[in-house]
C-alpha cells in the first residue's frame, strides 16, 4: 500500500506542471486565464495565436501521463501505473500550484492511455482527431473521444483499464461542463476561431 501511496504522489506531481502556462509564460503570450476559455490546455495555448507553444502544450500534457505510467508500471507493476494514471490526471486537473484550478484533463488523458494500453490510446487518439476534423471543435472532439474510449477497452480487449477509464471520462465531462453550456447554447468557438 505504501508503494500506491508512492505513485500516487509521483503521479500527482508529474500531472501538476502546469506546461501550458508554463510554456506561455516564458514566451510572453500572455495571460493565459485571461485568454479564451482560460483554460490552461492546448486548446486555449492556440487561442494564443502561438501553434508551436500549442503543439509542446498537447505533448507536454500527454507526455506527463504518459511518464507517470511508465515509471510506475516499471518499477511497480500494472496496479501502479494505474494508480499514476489517476494521481497525473487529477494532478492536471487540480495542482495544487494553482490552487487547485487546473485543466481539463484531454492530453494527460490520451497520453496515459497511450502507455497504459496504446490500443485504447490510438483508438481514443484517432476518435479525437475525427470529431475534430468534422466539428472543428475541440471540447466536443474530447468529449466523443473519452465517451467512446470506455467502449474502444471492451471492444479491443483491454478491460483491466475499463474502471480506470469510465472514472477518467466521467471527469472529463465534468470538467468540460462549461463547454457544454456553450455547446448547447451554440457558442462554443471552433479550433481556428478567435472568440471563446
Ligand atoms: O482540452 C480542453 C478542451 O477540450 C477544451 O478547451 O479551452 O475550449 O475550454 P477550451
Amino acid at each position: 500500500l505504501a508503494v500506491l501511496a508512492l505513485w500516487a504522489i509521483v503521479g500527482y506531481l508529474l500531472g501538476s506542471i502546469p506546461f501550458g502556462l508554463l510554456l506561455t509564460k516564458a514566451m510572453g503570450l500572455g495571460n493565459l486565464r485571461e485568454i479564451g476559455s482560460g483554460n490552461i490546455g492546448a486548446t486555449n495555448v492556440l487561442r494564443t495565436g502561438n501553434k508551436s507553444a500549442a503543439a509542446a502544450t498537447l505533448l507536454l500534457d500527454g507526455a506527463k501521463g504518459a511518464v507517470a505510467v511508465l515509471l510506475a508500471r516499471a518499477m511497480a507493476g500494472e496496479d501502479a501505473a494505474q494508480i499514476a494514471a489517476l494521481a497525473a490526471f487529477l494532478g492536471h486537473c487540480f495542482p495544487v500550484w494553482l490552487g487547485f484550478k487546473g485543466g481539463k484533463g484531454v492530453a494527460t488523458f490520451l497520453g496515459l492511455l497511450l502507455a497504459l494500453a496504446w490500443p485504447v490510446g490510438l483508438l481514443a487518439c484517432a476518435t479525437w482527431l475525427a470529431t475534430a476534423v468534422i466539428s472543428r471543435i475541440s471540447s466536443l472532439s474530447a468529449l466523443v473521444a473519452a465517451s467512446w474510449s470506455v467502449l474502444w477497452c471492451l471492444l479491443v480487449g483491454q478491460g483491466q483499464i475499463f474502471v480506470l477509464t469510465l472514472i477518467l471520462a466521467g471527469l472529463i465531462i465534468w470538467r468540460h461542463r462549461e463547454n457544454l453550456a456553450r455547446l448547447k447554447a451554440g457558442t462554443e468557438p471552433r479550433i481556428g476561431g478567435s472568440k471563446a
